[in-house]
């Protein structure tokens, strides 16, 4: 692979330059209050940023918030992420109110050697995600005019054929950032030769979002045990009813076919937490998951399923895993998650927890990141790596 890296760039010398870089700081925000409830994807940009201000270069970072619709919209500003990162620096960040107006153009041109400024939200411009080539290349070109290089720390990106991770990189001289590399080895570490057994857990609330996952670990994995808002399309494929949990129909028979060539290795629960409605204080309790009331809905795993994936974790050598258990953000249905991590954590197999989702979950409940081998930021990104896709960011790279 011929991509470059931070430590080239930072060897041709960075003082002085302005270096652009497409951080993720896609992060979580409270609905009522708008503050940050996790702010694991701004800490873990900080070793490329700091490498950068430390060589006297003029940083310029931009990154997406959300899916806003190609304008701006309030609730997706970036501002509470500048001050944010400007804690974590201990230096302030210059914000500029938009992307690539005036506001940028001002901020960028103001900035001394060794600051930082943060432009507003990519996605408030319509070419970010455009599709047509020309419209994203427009864009794409206001933001590198901000960039005598170009670093991408935005793995939980890469997997987005977007402006400033696909377009950009083509059009100035590009490198890969610290946070960029560490992904990049620690997933080679899993589609090279995964030291078996190999066990993967997958969660989550979709069965869409997972399939071609799961198809490609399916022949590579010793095990893969099923959990979160997914298993309920696999256990009605398996016959059982489900109540009202989630369900995709249109999944099942897909679910079916999985099964039937799964060789054993799919695992599934065996008891579920089944509640009278999806709130935090809903009645429940725990039934086995062949015996789903009509009326219920499964929010967690069980303490039955817990034991027996956690035995199938316990002799592992490697274990990925990604998405929680059941609905963790609820403290009643936050067992199965909580249940597994702590498992995963005790291991001494090398283990990585993939996702947005998962590595907030490991926060969330207050276990320690350090008994983690690695906690990627990237959710549909490390799964689009295991599934062996060309990710369009890591490409750009390559060229
Ligand atoms: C993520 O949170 O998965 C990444 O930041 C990518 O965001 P997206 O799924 O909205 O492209
Ligand atoms: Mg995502």
């Amino acid at each position: 692979m011929s991509i470059r890296t931070l430590d080239d760039l930072l060897a041709e010398g960075v003082s002085g330059r302005r270096v652009l870089v497409r951080a993720d700081l896609n992060v979580p925000l409270d609905k009522q209050s708008g503050d940050i409830t996790d702010d694991g994807r701004i800490r873990a940009v900080l070793p490329t940023l700091s490498a950068l201000t430390g060589a006297g270069a003029k940083v310029v970072v931009c990154s997406h918030l959300g899916r806003p619709k190609g304008a701006p919209d309030p609730q997706f500003s970036l501002r509470p992420v500048a001050g944010r990162l400007g804690e974590l620096l201990g230096a302030p960040v210059h914000f500029a109110t938009d992307t690539v107006g005036e506001s940028a153009s001002a901020t960028v041109d103001a900035l001394a050697d060794g600051e930082v400024a943060l432009l507003e939200n990519l996605r408030f411009n319509k070419g970010e995600t455009s599709k047509d080539d020309a419209e994203r290349g427009a864009f794409a070109d206001q933001l590198a005019a901000f960039g005598d290089a170009y670093v991408d720390d935005a793995f939980g990106a890469v997997h987005r054929r977007h402006a400033s991770v696909h377009d950009v990189p083509a059009r100035l001289p590009h490198v890969a950032g610290r946070l960029v590399l560490r992904e990049v080895e620690v997933l080679s570490r899993l589609t090279g030769e995964p030291e078996r057994p190999y066990v993967v857990v997958l969660g989550g609330s979709k069965v869409s979002d997972k399939l071609a996952v799961i198809e490609a670990l399916l022949p590579t994995v010793d095990r893969l045990l099923i959990g979160g808002g997914m298993c309920f399309t696999f256990l009605k494929a398996q016959g059982h009813e489900v109540g009202s949990s989630l369900l995709e129909e249109e999944m099942v028979e897909t679910c079916r076919n999985l099964l039937e060539r799964s060789e054993g290795k799919i695992m599934l629960p065996v008891d579920v937490v089944a509640a009278d409605a999806f709130a935090p204080d809903a009645a429940h309790d725990t039934v086995p998951a062949d015996g789903i009331p009509s009326k219920r809905v499964g929010l967690d795993i069980g303490p039955e399923t817990v034991a027996g994936f956690s035995a199938a974790l316990k002799g592992a050598r490697t274990i990925f895993w990604n998405g929680p258990m059941g609905v963790f953000e609820m403290p009643a249905f936050a067992h199965g998650t909580r249940g597994i991590a702590e498992t995963i954590a005790k291991t001494d197999a090398f283990t990585v927890v993939g996702g947005g989702d998962s590595a907030a979950a490991v926060r969330a409940l207050g276990l320690d990141e350090s008994s983690f081998g690695h906690i990627s930021t990237g959710g549909g990104a490390s799964l689009e790596y295991l599934e062996g896709k060309t990710l369009p960011g890591i490409a750009a790279l390559e060229n």
